[in-house]
């Protein structure tokens, strides 16, 4: 496994590979890496002849006020499990090689990153379609692995390679948990044991929308408002929301027809967590 840390060669060997006829798989992370992380790359390992992992920490996602500076961290680490994991370059830029002191443009999706995250998180989505994009067209890749616990980054990934016309196909994996089902993220590592056991109000939240859905229950509120009384019963989550939205677009539903997005952000003190389902997916 080779370590690549300038965007020049990064370009030089995957151009290298592609004129090669060989097949780029690429999985992006920000590193910390945990097995949410490598049931990605695990995914991709078998579908491509040169699997690249990016790991970048990506400035522009985060907002003024957000975890920047102390996101987790552990490079030597993170490439010992790449290693293990079978990738073969991992990419790793410093900041001063993906944005340069007068960086000036971005790629901003308009519709589908309007809720959700994006509500609360204003900026957060363009810094990632923005840093994706760059990411894209420095790999090349054939397709890349993006994990369904950030459901809504997926369909806005989704919708920039459809309507940017990127040629990448995007796959989706399935979330991974820990046994007690909490959903593996790096963000876990900030929870304090009594903020760890309450954040198991998410998964619970989740597995209750799912419990009364495959009971009958096709109505939106009606489970919208029992997921919020299980999350208001733990004294120290505070709710960022609860929303109900088709799969696809994303807008409220008020009967769960087709595939739809049961979705939850919630704060465990200052630990902000997600997590989600998707009911009526036949
Ligand atoms: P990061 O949070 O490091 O996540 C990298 C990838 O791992 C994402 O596709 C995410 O959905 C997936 N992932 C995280 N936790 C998971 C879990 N428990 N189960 C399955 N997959 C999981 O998402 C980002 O980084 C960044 O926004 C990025 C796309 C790299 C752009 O900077």
């Amino acid at each position: 496994m080779k370590t690549i840390s300038t965007v020049a060669e990064m370009r030089e060997i995957s151009s290298r590979a592609r004129s090669l006829k060989q097949t780029i798989g690429f999985v992006p992370t920000m590193g910390f890496l945990h097995d949410g992380h490598l049931s990605l790359i695990r995914s991709a390992r078998s579908c491509c002849d040169l699997l690249v992992v990016s790991i970048f920490v990506n400035r522009t996602q985060f907002g003024p006020n957000e975890d920047f500076d102390s996101y987790p961290r552990d490079l030597s680490r993170d490439l010992e499990l790449c290693r293990i994991n079978k990738a073969d370059l991992v990419f790793h830029p410093p900041q001063e090689d993906m944005y340069f002191d007068d960086y000036s443009v971005f790629v901003e999706e308009t519709r589908l990153s309007r809720g959700l995250c994006g509500a609360a998180r204003p900026g957060h989505f363009k810094g990632v379609t923005s840093v994706v994009c760059k990411l894209f067209n420095i790999i090349q890749p054939d397709f890349a692995v993006f994990g369904q616990k950030d459901a809504q980054q997926v369909r806005v990934i989704d919708r920039m390679v459809r309507d940017l016309n990127i040629p990448v196909e995007i796959r989706t994996a399935p979330i991974v948990r820990e046994p007690d089902g909490l959903a593996m993220s790096s963000r876990n590592t900030y929870l304090s044991p009594e903020e760890r056991s309450q954040a198991l109000c998410l998964s619970k939240t989740i597995s209750l929308a799912e419990k009364l859905h495959s009971g009958g229950e096709l109505r939106a509120s009606t489970i919208e408002s029992a997921m919020r009384e299980l999350i208001e019963s733990y004294s120290m989550a505070q709710i960022d929301y609860v929303e109900i939205v088709d799969s696809g677009s994303l807008e409220p539903v008020e009967k769960i027809e087709a595939p739809t997005l049961v979705a939850i952000a919630v704060r465990i003190g200052s630990t902000r967590l997600i997590d989600n389902t998707v009911l009526g997916d036949s």
